[in-house]
């Protein structure tokens, strides 16, 4: 079966290119890498693909692709996804320096590409907007949490770290305590897409950098209970909420199953747990909306 290392990039869908371009460039501080008619592709300023634009009609976040084993043999993980029932297929055109990926979708409609090759689009840029070291964790709302959870433990091979509640899962496929969540919702739609970034000065500058250009920080600066990250939130042009983290809880070895020892952890050690709902920020400005 296979397992998800680390996710790559998300793709989203957009009525106005232009403008999403406008936002990822100037606010968030990515890279336009690669522009290809009606789609873009936006890098870190290290040079890493972490968001794919595409031109449609309506805003939404179509998809996301993880990187596998480079070991991996792709035609014998099709079949094994056959037999978990999922039928994927093989793409030679995927994104600019990933040549073949396995295409498949999850049990709430996001396209799931799995690639073992990649290249860096360029070298190290400077960066006008807030400029993330990299992508860190997708979250999604969607009706069936435990549907969900299940597929990318049992398919993909994620681990849980958390629940809040029985609405609210956080999944992880390395050291960091998640790389995707989901959060029980009546419709299936992006809840964030998040980016980590340096400390936090870091943090504070992007607070300054939205306060300078009027867009509304909605949720932060908060220290979350699950993960622990410190997070900023906003909306990009499409509605789109973006985080920038920091500090999120690491599982440096699985088998020893806490994560490591951080100053504001009040369980000791920390494990993996099912938190309520109300022990779930630890300190912080409310959610504004
Ligand atoms: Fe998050």
């Amino acid at each position: 079966m296979p397992q998800a290392r680390r996710v790559g990039h998300a793709t989203f869908e957009t009525p106005d290119l232009e403008r999403e371009i406008d936002h990822w460039v100037n606010v968030a501080g990515l890279v336009l890498a690669e522009r290809d008619g009606k789609r873009a592709y936006l890098a870190t300023k290290v040079g890493q693909l972490v968001v794919e634009l595409h031109e449609g009609e309506q805003a939404h976040c179509t998809g996301l692709t993880f990187e596998v084993s480079p070991k991996t043999d792709f035609s014998q993980l099709a079949k094994d996804l056959a037999a978990e029932g999922v039928s994927s297929a093989l793409s030679n055109d995927m994104a600019p320096g990933m040549p073949r990926s396995l295409v498949f979708d999850d049990p709430k409609g996001t396209r799931i590409q799995l690639f073992s090759e990649w290249g860096y689009l360029g070298d190290h840029h400077q960066v006008g907007g807030v400029g993330p070291m990299k992508l860190g964790h997708v979250a999604f709302v969607t009706p069936d949490v435990q549907g969900v959870t299940k597929f990318y433990e049992t398919v993909l091979g994620f681990r849980v770290s958390d629940w809040i509640g029985d609405w609210f899962s956080f999944m992880r496929c390395g050291p960091d305590h998640h790389t995707v969540n989901f959060v029980k919702g009546e419709k299936t739609h992006l809840a964030h897409i998040a980016f980590e970034v340096k400390d936090m000065a870091q943090i504070a500058t992007a607070c300054d950098l939205l306060g300078a250009k009027n867009i509304p920080i909605e949720w932060g600066p908060v220290r979350h209970g699950p993960g622990h990250n410190v997070s900023v939130y906003h909306l990009d042009p499409d509605r789109n909420t973006i985080e920038f983290y920091i500090e999120l809880d690491q599982m440096k070895d699985e088998e020893l199953g806490y994560f490591e020892p951080r100053p504001w952890h009040r369980d000791l050690p920390q494990r993996p747990k099912v938190w309520s709902s109300d022990t779930s920020q630890i300190w912080g400005m409310k959610k504004q909306r």
